[in-house]
């Protein structure tokens, strides 16, 4: 059994929403039947801006690790993992840091970016500069072959190939892979308020919200603000409405059944939104199952992160020590 293999990591910042569902999770879930899949928590990654308060971040791990389960990470299938109980990501990271210039990791347009938009936090450290180097090492000390993320990560996935080929040429036998990036093609899912879907907003559904949030979340949804009654005509293009059920409802009869009606002026907005509620809580329900019962065995779940974090250090330990080897630090 020779499959190529698939890493990919989430920060431990709080708890997941369904464009985590959407744009990550549910593809991961489809990889581990194909792929050797490594998933990790990025702690260390985590850290890089929130390092002035670090008291949430072992929780939200062991939150994230069972919504993961909820949507459908198979623990027998992939190995979950925490990218700090695996210090060799550290050892790489550091080795990596010996050829890469400065102006490479100052050039990552995420890295300018994520400074204005934390204009709160100060994201002079070294660690933030080095964000981008860390994930190279994470995917790098496993020799992964395919990364899934979404759009905004390409150019760190861009700045990991050039890095690897240069760490290649110094090292010829270290032989690291060159990660490509797998994007996930999936509808972008606004947030409750049409702003961008962000848990600082406010406007996210949660893996972990009940049924009944979810009931109160989407009654006070953002729909077309011209259809002040039930009569007037709507528009459904962009309507975030109606992307949620696009992404949610399965019964896509009943879908198009509530556009054209929502187009004529022929439905009430409790309707459709009676609907969406209920497609997105039956998607939920078997999700909260697997979470709730992974919750319930708090033990069983650090066990669960702990063997697997065990299982990647001898993977990692291995490309290590090749690597020690090509650089010529082997005593
Ligand atoms: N930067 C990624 C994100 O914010 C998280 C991450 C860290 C990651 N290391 C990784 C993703 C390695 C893929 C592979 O989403």
């Amino acid at each position: 059994m020779n499959r190529k293999r698939v890493v990919s990591g989430m920060r431990p910042t709080g708890k997941l929403h369904l464009g985590h569902l959407v744009g990550a999770l549910q593809n991961w879930e489809r990889l581990q039947h194909q792929y050797d899949c490594f998933y990790f928590v990025a702690d260390w990654h985590a850290l890089t801006s929130e390092y002035a308060d670090t008291a949430g971040i072992t929780a939200a791990a062991m939150d994230n690790i069972a919504d993961w389960i909820g949507a459908g990470i198979d623990p027998e299938k992939s190995t979950i993992f925490i990218q700090s109980l695996v210090p060799e990501h550290a050892e790489l990271y550091l080795l990596l840091q010996m050829i890469t210039p400065i102006s490479w990791l100052e050039r990552v347009p995420t890295y300018k970016e994520q400074q204005e938009q934390l204009a709160e936090k100060d994201l002079s450290n070294l660690g933030f500069l080095g964000y981008p180097l860390l994930q190279t090492a994470d995917v790098a000390i496993y020799d992964a072959h395919y990364i899934p993320v979404g759009e905004d990560q390409v150019p760190h996935l861009e700045l990991s190939r050039e890095v690897v080929r240069r760490f290649n040429n110094f090292y010829p036998g270290a032989s690291l892979v060159e990660p490509q990036p797998l994007l996930t093609p999936t509808p972008r899912l606004p947030g409750l308020d049409n702003r961008k879907m962000s848990k600082s907003y406010g406007n996210t559904i949660d893996l972990s919200d009940s049924a009944e949030d979810v009931v109160k979340k989407v009654r006070q949804m953002y729909t077309d603000p011209n259809r002040v009654r039930a009569d007037i005509p709507g528009t459904v293009e962009g309507n975030p409405v109606f992307i949620y059920h696009d992404a949610f409802n399965p019964n896509t009869a009943e879908v198009e059944d509530l556009k054209s009606r929502y187009r004529a002026g022929k439905v009430g907005d409790v309707e459709v939104k009676t609907k969406l509620s209920a497609a997105i809580n039956a998607m939920l329900d078997p999700i909260r199952e697997r979470r709730a019962k992974a919750l319930a065995r708090p033990g069983d779940l650090r066990d669960l992160a702990i063997e697997g974090s065990t299982r990647a250090r001898t993977h990692a330990e291995v490309i290590m020590d090749r690597v020690r080897g090509a650089v010529g630090l082997k005593y």
